[in-house]
């Protein structure tokens, strides 16, 4: 009996019957994430019911040595959740409790498998708030946001998911159950190991529960979009609002490509000499709102907006956000092929990054459509191609980019990881010193290599992958 056929009759043991999937019809839908990663079948997938499970699940791989990759709603952009040959797809879509909200202590406890927008709507019922916003936050889960360090348009304001992470119980490669940070608001005992387990990919640990941060839910919203003549004028205006202490919930940028595909569907006439917006979200007591919509739309006039549309309803606001949310899929209907890149400067850089993406366009001839979350400096860069030949063309252009991002003192992803498609250029930004200490930390937590392997290390993302 070959070890995956060991393994998968002791976790059906464990976990109990059909508990193992092994269906290849069903299969599929686990062989890929939302990226441009190329898809891999699992051998099965096991949809975990409880903490207990997956602590069998890994007990069982780390015995035969059978790689699992933890998958939380798919919709990561770098193959996170993409698992790998002969492995096997740990679900969480039957982990999806909120198993309680505490309105004394601000806090909420959840299982991984919570999508994100229903979590923010059952806190939001109790006047209070969870503010982390990815885009896909209609279907992407709570323990997808923690393995990525999920950001959104409100980070801007609030911070990415790590800042609302408290504690969380843990599911190592050989199946011990650990319970990491704590319920308390303050506490430095020990490493910061919830820390170091967001963002870390599914590639140290696997989170079964999760104690979060909440905050009082802003008492009311102003969405309010900021129409400019020159994709130029825009990084200025992003400096301008923090000089003179405005703190909005959000400022997205849109250039002209995604206005193109927004303008239809925003339901707000945007004059037709627009060529680029910031989408700003002002939220706070409402008594206040109208006067710092009046303050910001000074400012933004004094700094030659065409115009500034304020929408009247919740109806309207919900139309913006609806194509907002959607554009990363939009661009994507717009190409045979599309790759994303998630790259960040600090913002008082983001002048230079948005010249150096229309140079690389002229240098390259590529169609680089750029939108994102401007007032973080984090653009999602986006190259569109039809012909195969191209594909030579956009691999000079963004290692480029990269290059320029790394020299402008930026990052290679703000919110998106670096998975599989951005192994190769991890060693860009961190040094070989660097990359060899967190390939310890990785072997300490994983000695087999059986905890979604193939992600982050270019080495690793080479052998398991066929990435580089
Ligand atoms: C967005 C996703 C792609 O901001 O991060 O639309
Ligand atoms: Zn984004």
């Amino acid at each position: 009996m070959s070890s995956l056929d060991s393994a998968l009759i002791a976790i059906e043991r464990a976990c109990g019957s059909g508990s193992v999937i092994r269906d290849p019809s069903l299969l599929e839908s686990y062989s890929h994430d939302d990226s441009e990663a190329l898809p891999c079948m699992p051998e099965a997938v096991v949809r975990a019911t409880s903490t207990a499970d997956v602590s069998a699940v890994m007990k069982a791989a780390y015995a035969h040595e059978v790689p699992v990759t933890p998958r939380g709603g798919g919709t990561g952009r770098v193959g996170g959740a993409v698992p790998v040959p002969g492995g096997i797809v740990l679900a969480f879509e039957k982990m999806n409790a909120v198993e309680g909200i505490d309105k004394g202590e601000l806090t909420t406890r959840v299982q991984p498998g919570v999508i994100t927008g229903e979590l923010k709507r059952v806190t939001e019922e109790e006047n209070l708030y969870y503010p982390p916003d990815p885009n896909s936050l209609d279907s992407c889960a709570i323990g997808g946001n923690l393995a990525a360090n999920a950001g959104g348009p409100r980070a801007f304001k609030y911070g990415v998911t790590r800042e609302y992470v408290m504690g969380m119980d843990v599911v190592l490669a050989d199946g011990t159950i650990l319970k990491l940070g704590r319920e308390t608001k303050k506490g430095v005992t020990g490493y910061d190991l919830t820390s170091l387990m967001v963002g870390s990919e599914g590639t140290l640990g696997i989170v079964t529960e999760a104690t979060l941060r909440l905050i009082p839910k802003p008492e009311a919203t102003v969405t309010a979009l900021a129409c400019f003549s020159s994709l130029d004028e825009v990084a200025p205006v992003v400096s301008s609002l923090m000089a003179q202490g405005q703190l909005p919930a959000c400022i997205e940028l849109l250039d002209e490509e995604a206005i193109r595909i927004v303008r239809p569907e925003a339901g707000l006439t945007i004059p037709n000499e627009t060529k680029a917006i910031l989408l700003i979200e002002l939220d706070g007591e409402e008594a206040r709102l109208e006067g710092e919509l009046e303050r910001m739309g000074n400012i933004l006039f004094d700094l030659d907006a065409l115009e500034v549309l304020v929408a009247q309803h919740s109806g309207e606001r919900e139309r913006l956000w609806a194509s907002r949310r959607e554009l990363s899929y939009s661009l994507k209907r717009q190409a045979a092929n599309k790759l994303s890149e998630d790259v960040v400067v600090p913002r008082t850089k983001m002048a230079d990054l948005l010249g150096y993406c229309a140079e690389l366009g002229d240098r390259h001839s590529l169609l680089i459509p750029t939108y994102g979350h401007a007032g973080d400096g984090n653009l999602h860069v986006n190259f569109l191609w039809n012909d195969p030949d191209e594909k030579a063309r956009v691999d000079l252009a963004i290692e480029a980019l990269f290059r320029r991002v790394i020299e402008l003192r930026g990052t290679l992803s703000g919110e998106h990881g670096i998975g599989i498609l951005k192994a190769p250029y991890l060693p860009m930004e961190q040094s070989p010193a660097l990359i060899a200490l967190q390939e310890k930390i990785k072997d300490v937590f994983d000695p087999k290599h059986i905890l979604n392997p193939g992600k982050i290390f270019p080495a690793d993302a080479k052998r398991f992958h066929g990435a580089c």
